[in-house]
């Protein structure tokens, strides 16, 4: 197995933080954009709203009054997290996207109270919010460790340790971030993630569900204009990283739910003709006045979908909760029994 690009001594004995991202990193933003950005309706992956900027305004998206799924995936956990760590036993919690962790403390404290807290395992793009985490979470915990991973969770599942002493583990994924895959790549993704749970351990899915359009559009266009800088930030990401020249504020920003596909889709709308260089990419792109740019589909789910992608995935579900009004859906499953 090649060994990771580092292993960071830390201050602190109990955290471990592992990158797997460095030049390849470059090159997998490299490979996106001259994918996605030279067909005829361009298109990016949402990873790359998540430098540390982007990171902050998403932050900031989870206080918006209209962004309801961070505060109904939080009042679940608040609600259920005794429950969720009764019924799996979890000594282990991994965690995909795990962005600044705020919710998942509610998790961490459960199993602390319950007595079996031993690891935790973060794993996001954000090297920035693992380190961080990882050391407000030890100083939090008497006795947690964290082993953290710096990676992209598309292809660095298999950096996963181990579960320790073969205890039971979560793996959970929340935040509804499954949505942004489109429907087939979520099912593959799903299988994968599915080689990681054991036949003692869960699945713990956040999903934001089908509503009312008015309510989901509202928390992609809120009012102070904090979700259009988030998406207007991965255009200053390709300046930075690839030294493009993208006339930043020269793009509205889009959202709207496509009611075919049930999904929120975000886009950048070119408000007069562009001509963009890609420095480090030899690139020369145009965009016609009115072109539009994908850069995120946020998918929203009903229980068939939860259940039919679970399935798809090898998975069952055991249990579903919800928020009081609804909204948004926090799903418990395992691997399928043979
Ligand atoms: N789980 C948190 C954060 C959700 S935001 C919550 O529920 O609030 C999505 C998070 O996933 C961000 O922290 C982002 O950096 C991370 N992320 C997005 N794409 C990723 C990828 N391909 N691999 C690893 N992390 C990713
Ligand atoms: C991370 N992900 C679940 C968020 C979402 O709602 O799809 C990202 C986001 N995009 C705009 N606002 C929030």
């Amino acid at each position: 197995m090649t060994p990771p690009q580092t292993v960071s001594p830390t201050t602190h004995d109990r955290v471990i933080v592992e990158s797997f991202l460095g030049d390849g990193e470059h090159r997998t933003l490299a490979d996106d954009v001259l994918d996605g950005l030279t067909r005829p309706f361009k298109e990016l992956p949402p990873k790359h709203f998540y430098d540390a900027h982007g990171a902050d305004l998403f932050d900031r998206i989870c206080e918006l009054p209209e962004y309801y799924p961070t505060r109904c995936e939080r009042a679940i956990l608040e609600q259920r997290s005794a429950e969720i760590v009764e019924r799996t036993g979890a000594a282990e919690l991994v965690e995909l996207g795990s962005g600044t962790a705020a919710k998942t403390r509610l998790l961490l404290s459960a199993m602390h109270e319950a007595g079996t807290l031993n690891r935790y395992v973060p794993i996001d793009v954000t090297e920035g919010m693992v380190r961080d985490s990882a050391a407000r979470l030890v100083e939090e915990f008497d006795g947690l460790r964290v082993h953290g991973i710096v990676g992209d969770f598309e292809r660095h599942l298999g950096r996963v340790p181990e579960p320790v002493d073969g205890r039971p583990r979560i793996v959970a994924f929340l935040g509804g971030t499954i949505g942004n895959f489109t429907p087939g790549s979520r099912r593959r993704f799903l299988r994968g993630l599915s080689q990681l749970l054991g036949p003692d351990d869960f699945l713990l899915l956040g999903t934001d569900l089908v509503k009312d359009p008015a309510v989901l559009e509202a928390a992609y266009d809120d009012s102070a204009g904090v979700t259009a800088a988030f998406n207007r930030n991965v255009l200053t990401v390709l300046n930075r990283e690839l030294d493009a020249d993208f006339a930043v504020d020269a793009y509205e920003h889009v959202a709207f739910f496509d009611r075919d596909r049930e999904w929120i889709e975000m886009r950048l709308r070119a408000q007069r003709p562009q001509r963009v260089t890609v420095g480090k990419l030899g690139l020369r792109l145009t965009f016609a006045a009115g072109e539009e740019l994908r850069t995120e589909i946020s998918a929203k789910f009903t229980p068939e979908r939860i259940s039919g992608d679970l399935a798809a995935a090898g998975m069952e579900l055991v249990e579903t909760l919800t928020d009081q009004d609804g909204l948004f859906a926090l799903t418990l499953a395992r691997i399928r029994a043979a």
